[in-house]
């Protein structure tokens, strides 16, 4: 796998749930304090269950991090707080905008955007995408990149958090 500090890129191939907690535990371990994080991917492409897994590595038990589809937006504090959007029901930007998600990016927490390429101009430059993708069954794919120029040493950073926990 090829990466460099500015343009980092890798995709994890996780064929179990157990595969997507062990990418959760690496995001929770690697991610830089106020680090926003969108999620991109289509309907039970596995976002939530993505943040339910870091918030499972933060201590945060799973059934407490459940979608904020209705109400737009969660909060869990574990041993670190995690911010969760979910942008599917939302009309248009300003409606995003009304939620203050900029408090939240300017936070120290982690701030995960569940559909934030409806929102993308709402979001800040600098950010961690995560593309995620329904390939089978219990096989998905999470395809992880940096926006902006600071944080592709963060998604080096998740990879070898992945490859050190074997
Ligand atoms: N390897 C896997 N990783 C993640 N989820 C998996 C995996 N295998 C099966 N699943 C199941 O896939 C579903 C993913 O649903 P999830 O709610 O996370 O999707 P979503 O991308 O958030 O969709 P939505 O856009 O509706 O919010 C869950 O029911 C989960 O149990
Ligand atoms: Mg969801």
């Amino acid at each position: 796998m090829r990466t460099n500090a500015k343009m980092a890129e890798f995709v994890f191939h996780s064929l179990s749930e157990a595969d997507t907690e062990r990418l959760g535990s690496a995001l929770a371990r690697a991610l830089p304090p106020g680090t926003t994080i969108a999620l991109i991917g289509t309907l039970g492409a596995g976002k939530t269950r993505l943040v339910q897994a870091v918030a499972a590595a933060c201590g945060v038990p799973r059934e407490i991090a459940t979608s904020p589809t209705f109400v737009l937006v969660n909060e869990y504090r574990g041993t670190r707080r995690i911010c969760h959007f979910d942008a599917y029901r939302l009309r248009d930007e300003d409606e995003f905008v009304e939620l203050g998600p900029e408090e939240y990016f300017e936070s120290e927490g982690l701030t995960f955007v569940e559909w934030a390429d409806r929102v993308e101009n709402c979001m800040p430059r600098e950010r961690v995408e995560i593309v995620c993708e329904a390939v089978g069954e219990t096989e998905r794919r999470f395809c992880i990149n940096s926006q902006g120029e600071q944080l592709g040493s963060a998604v080096t950073a998740i990879k070898d958090a992945i490859d050190a926990a074997g």
